[in-house]
């Protein structure tokens, strides 16, 4: 797919069917865990390559061979906004297909974190973030939200391509003992999370739907001061998968 002659027209060609990597971070990050990146511009090539020696020596190279300096006017161009590390890049989103398989593989080495009808876009990139630094298998929505609006691809700093991304009805979650958290639950510190958890989280403005709870095998409760009523949703997720890694589970290496 690449197209070293013309990065530019390669752009427009594929920019409605690839997902927008924003800035040096997220094309790292991508490139790190394996993203297929048919085309990647920036306005300074040498700054993004002294940004890759301080930061990202292990894909130095590899960015490298893929960044193509364009004018500043036509990076401009290619991007809703321009990003302070003017880099910019395309890449493949993974399949449906092999997410799915992933998410099926058994046994699981770690949770899938489920997000049942979320509506904040920002919420949705925090909590893959967390999935990716945690390693967990997947992050799957249910409801209307989109998990790959380029909104959300920001938010996740391209991490999407670290763990399996996809939004599935609540009938057709991967199998797995699944905890939804709740503030009504049991006390989560008394319950060790086996790697093969489906862990699920209710929306921000109603809590858990009734075919999530319906699913649900155990209801656990995150400690929680009186009269305080509930988390920020991306919160609740970190100290999930935190109470999961602290209680024996394993982040992947
Ligand atoms: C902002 S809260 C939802 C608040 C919502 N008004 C409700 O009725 O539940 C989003 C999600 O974070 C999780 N959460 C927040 N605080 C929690 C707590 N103390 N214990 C367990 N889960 C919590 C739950 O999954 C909840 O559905």
């Amino acid at each position: 797919m690449n197209d070293p002659v013309d990065p530019v027209r390669a752009w427009h060609r594929l920019a409605g069917i690839c997902v927008l990597l924003d800035g040096f971070h997220a094309l790292k990050h991508a490139v790190r865990f394996g993203a297929e990146v048919p085309v990647a511009v920036t306005a300074d090539r040498r700054a993004a390559l002294a940004l890759a020696d301080e930061l990202a020596p292990d894909v130095r190279d590899t960015l490298d061979a893929l960044l193509s300096e364009v004018p500043q006017g036509t990076y401009a161009s290619l991007v809703p906004r321009p990003h302070p590390t003017a880099v910019a890049a395309l890449a493949v989103r993974p399949s449906r297909e092999a997410n799915l398989r992933t998410l099926a593989h058994a046994p699981r080495g770690a949770p899938v974190v489920v997000l049942d009808q979320p509506r904040n876009l920002g919420n949705a990139g925090a909590v893959i973030r967390l999935a990716a630094g945690f390693g967990a298998t997947g992050v799957v929505t249910t409801g209307t939200l989109d998990p790959w609006h380029p909104t959300v691809v920001r938010g996740g700093a391209g991490l999407h391509f670290a763990t399996a991304v996809e939004r599935l009805g609540v009938d057709e979650l991967p199998r797995g003992p699944l905890f939804a958290l709740d503030p009504e639950g049991e006390d989560i510190r008394g319950v060790k999370l086996p790697d093969d958890a489906v862990l699920a989280f209710g929306s921000e403005r109603s809590g858990l739907s009734a075919a999530l709870r319906a699913r649900t095998d155990h209801l656990l409760a995150l400690p929680m001061r009186p009269q305080v009523s509930s988390y920020n949703l991306a919160t609740s997720v970190a100290m999930t998968l935190y109470h999961w890694s602290a209680t024996g589970g394993a982040p992947a290496s």
